[in-house]
């Protein structure tokens, strides 16, 4: 059975997603561990909750970034991690990370990539007036959220949308997508060719 773990920096309601989908059986895995570049986040009261170990992970006390995801990689591979999901995890996963874990780390990102990378991805929608938003599920490489696409889902966008409006209705939609994408992945069912991706039918 596979084991998934997660990094956050936040809230964490997508981490809390796939982990509920894998305590409910829909996901057919264990959950690993979380780990956070920020103390005291709400995703450590829903790991307690779920009975998941979590870690902080202080990026200052690490001379280099290098230095601070071998810290971290040392934690995914004490618990045997299988699969990274990055979930609101705000850093950049460098070459380091990514070459440890390659194709096996997922992220989920609130557009429609290669539509609105980087930060504030929803606002970026809102300003350039787009009719349709949504979210991606894709692999981490070294480009920011350049990666491999895995699943992507699709929200209309109202004229009397807001950031936060906007921001809500693609998250219910994270929610669906990120557990699905990392169902298939469990499964197996992920075939990679070069930069695309396509599920295998069960
Ligand atoms: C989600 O909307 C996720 O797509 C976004 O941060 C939010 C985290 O929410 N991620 C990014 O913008 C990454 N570039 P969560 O902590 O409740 O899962």
């Amino acid at each position: 059975m596979k084991k998934i773990s997660y990094l956050v920096s936040g809230r964490g309601s997508n981490f809390k997603a796939i982990a509920e989908s894998i305590k409910s059986g829909f996901i057919s895995a264990e959950n690993g561990v979380v780990i956070s570049n920020v103390d005291g986040v709400k995703a450590f009261d829903t790991a307690r909750s779920l009975g998941i170990p979590y870690f902080f992970v202080n990026p200052k006390s690490y001379s280099s970034k290098e230095e601070y995801e071998a810290e971290i990689c040392s934690i995914l591979r004490s618990h045997s991690t299988d699969l990274i999901c990055a979930a609101g995890y705000m850093r950049i996963i460098s070459t380091y990370l990514i070459n440890e874990f390659r194709n096996r780390i997922m992220n989920i990102h609130p557009a429609l990539l290669p539509s609105f990378p980087g930060l504030h991805a929803q606002k970026q929608a809102i300003d350039y007036g787009v009719k349709i938003a949504g979210c991606t599920v894709h692999f981490v490489d070294e480009g920011t959220d350049t990666g491999p696409v895995i699943l992507q889902s699709a929200v209309d966008v109202s004229d009397d949308d807001t950031e936060e409006s906007l921001s809500a209705k693609i998250l219910r939609e994270e929610h669906k997508v990120y557990p699905l994408a990392v169902k298939y992945f469990c499964e197996d069912r992920i075939i990679i060719h070069d930069r695309k991706i396509s599920i295998r039918q069960n």
